[in-house]
């Protein structure tokens, strides 16, 4: 649009009520606007983005993205497939075939962009499939959801979206970890969780993955998009990308999925039977060697091991090294 910038009406009054006023004169007020952000949407230059990804640190890791602590309240996803969507703007027209999509769903996956434009996909049941669309609907949900902290913000560079940012939590270890406490715990935990779940539903939002296979947390060998912070508070994330479905209405299948999903979690942590798949034992190796490195004492870890089934001494001292 040249050298004219468009506001909208909502916009214009953040920038007014927010915005640092440097200054007034006859005919108006000068706002300092430096920090790039406008309502919902953080605009990053190249160089701050590359920053963020190269100096934050980064505190989690998962299918959709990383996630980097930004500052004491916010934490950055940002999008592993963002290189994909620079990609498929550069390269201009793109169509469904050449990206080679099966399933409607996986263009959330790709970048949101097909013959150069945002694509605005809404299945059949009325589930929101393009992840910006996704977000901007959490956004809007936020206010009737009071439990759960859902996607605050988009973030783009160059118009493009390459992540969004969420509330921080704060000593955060994986649901899974509830395994080893007391029963009482435990379902008083799971209950929590479910309330939770349940103020989501009744807002037409559906996380699918709540129990999953991963090693990457600590204290967990799963991956849960679950996180316990350090009052116990079971805390719901992951709440974009193709971990969770938005609706307008109630949507049949994602609520099985979800509610599915939480069962299994539930039955994992109560009877202490793993339905998923075992961990290997690299997995497990290297699931102890994380617990290290964020501090637990040798003398612990190889308890573990050897709880484990880990035997040979030699390799169990190599490992703690
Ligand atoms: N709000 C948050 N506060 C603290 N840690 C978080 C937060 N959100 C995510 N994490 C950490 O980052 C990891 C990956 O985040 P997640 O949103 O699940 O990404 P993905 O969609 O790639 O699975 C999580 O497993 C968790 O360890
Ligand atoms: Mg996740």
């Amino acid at each position: 649009m040249g050298n004219i910038i468009e506001l909208t009406k909502g916009k214009f009054d953040k920038i007014k009520s927010r915005k640092k006023k440097l200054g007034s004169g006859v005919d108006g007020t000068v706002y300092g606007v430096n920090s790039k952000e406008v309502g919902n949407i953080i605009e990053l230059t190249k160089d701050e983005f590359d920053k963020i990804v190269r100096r934050k640190k980064e505190i989690g890791s998962g299918v959709d993205g990383k996630v980097y602590g930004v500052n004491s309240k916010e934490v950055y996803k940002i999008y592993h497939n963002t290189s994909d969507s620079i990609k498929i703007e550069e390269d201009g027209v793109l169509d469904a075939e050449e990206v080679n999509i099966r399933d409607p769903k996986e263009l959330r996956h790709r970048g949101t962009r097909i013959n150069n434009k945002p694509i605005n996909y809404i299945d059949g049941d009325g589930v929101i499939l393009n992840r910006e669309d996704a977000i901007l609907k959490a956004i809007e949900k936020q206010e009737k959801v009071k439990y759960t902290n859902l996607p605050q913000k988009l973030i783009k560079v160059d118009g493009r979206l390459v992540g969004c940012v969420y509330k921080r939590y704060n000593s955060v270890f994986g649901i899974y970890a509830l395994s080893y406490f007391p029963l009482s715990k435990r379902k008083e935990v799971l209950k929590k969780l479910y309330l939770k779940l349940k103020e989501l539903y009744e807002n037409n939002i559906y996380p699918v993955t709540l129990a999953q296979k991963n090693d990457l947390l600590p204290f967990s060998k799963k991956e849960s998009n679950v996180i316990l912070d350090y009052n116990l508070e079971p805390q719901i994330i992951d709440l974009d990308g193709i971990s969770t479905y938005y609706s307008d209405s109630f949507c049949r299948r994602e609520y099985e999925r979800s509610l599915s999903s939480f069962s299994i979690l539930a039955l994992e942590i109560i009877s202490g039977i793993d339905f998923l798949d075992a961990d290997t034992d690299e997995e497990m190796e290297r699931y102890i060697q994380d617990l290290v490195k964020r501090g637990i004492p040798q003398k612990l870890a190889k308890e573990i091991y050897n709880e484990n089934g880990f035997k040979d001494e030699d390799r169990i001292r190599q490992l703690l090294k």
